[in-house]
């Protein structure tokens, strides 16, 4: 059953069902529509809405600042020093200030139950703008990027590589799980998903018809796969990790001989921002192929409509 989203949350993409998910790309579609013929009606006219940035963002702070200025509303910038949680502050007392302003919280953080806490204590809508755990939005823009391609998601086979452990690897499970997908995750032992994500999204793919594989062998991951994808090995608070995890990862590179193993049709796939020569080497990543600028815009796209779907207009 279809529920509004007005009010709502949004701090992984098992926080939505496939009808509501479904609903979101098609509203996205229609933004994108909109956008391109000049005809966006700004829905958000006069709200306000916080972006709280507790790690670097290009994709995400700039789509959103533009998704805000489209549709109308004020985006407020809280970074560095004007970061709202560098003082001190309670959870309760920062997020229940917040809340009297403004309309919506976007925020980018570490701790997946840190941003649980600030959800709790707000009344406005809160958008995971990535976590250590998850990026939903970014998950948004792929299902987009793959339906606009394919024509559909349902029975497509999405192979990830690399650090199965990561955000974009949980995201997928999810995005895979919800619209019905073959979702595989090739990484090394000690990368694999965390097993209580692994576990939900195998419940949510018990109902879609999804299947989810974890395995460790790149080559069995990509074969006939339509979708490719990978992310960086080491994830932003994992910089340190940087030279131990290139070792590991590796073999999970992709690169064109990887890539002659997919389905003929596939593509390939990367949230950005990319380290050619790691995880993807330049000729997949700049191949007729790769789809990771249309990723990139279609962030814009899947957040203005998620701002309008959650601020109910
Ligand atoms: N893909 C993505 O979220 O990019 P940024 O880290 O640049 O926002
Ligand atoms: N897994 C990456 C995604 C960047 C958009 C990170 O968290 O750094």
């Amino acid at each position: 059953m279809r529920e509004d989203l007005k009010g709502s949350n949004l701090l992984k993409l098992s926080d939505l069902n496939p009808d509501q998910l479904d609903e979101l790309l098609d509203r996205a579609v229609q933004v994108k529509s909109a956008i391109a013929q000049d005809r966006l009606t700004p829905t958000l006219s006069g709200k306000h809405i916080g972006i709280i940035m507790q790690k670097p963002s290009l994709r995400t702070r700039v789509s959103f600042e533009v998704a805000c200025g489209k549709l109308g509303a004020q985006p407020i910038i809280l970074e560095g020093d004007a970061n709202a949680f560098s003082r001190g502050e309670s959870i309760h007392d920062t997020v229940s200030t917040l809340s009297r302003y403004l309309d919506a919280l976007v925020i980018r953080t570490y701790d997946d139950e840190f941003l649980a806490q600030v959800a709790e204590h707000a009344t406005i809508p809160v958008i995971n703008a990535l976590t250590d755990g998850y990026h939903p939005c970014q998950g948004l823009a792929d299902l987009l990027t793959i339906r606009e391609h394919f024509g559909k998601l349902e029975g497509l086979v999405l192979a990830y590589l690399g650090d199965g452990s990561n955000n974009m690897a949980h995201t997928y499970l999810e995005a895979g799980a919800l619209a019905g997908m073959d979702v595989r995750i090739a990484a090394p032992l000690g990368y694999h998903p965390d097993p209580s994500v692994l576990a939900n999204a195998e419940s949510i793919a018990a109902d879609t018809g999804a299947t989810i594989t974890v395995m460790s062998d790149p080559d069995q991951a990509v074969k006939d796969a339509q979708i490719v994808i990978t992310d960086t090995w080491a994830s932003m608070g994992k910089e340190d990790e940087h030279d131990r995890r290139l070792a590991i990862l590796e073999p999970f590179q992709v690169n064109a001989e990887l890539m002659a193993h997919a389905a003929d049709d596939a593509i390939f796939m990367h949230c950005l921002p990319a380290h050619r020569g790691e995880e993807v080497t330049d000729e997949v990543i700049d191949s007729s192929a790769s789809q990771v600028f249309d990723e990139a815009e279609n962030r814009l796209h899947v957040q203005a409509a998620l701002l309008q779907a959650v601020l109910g207009t």
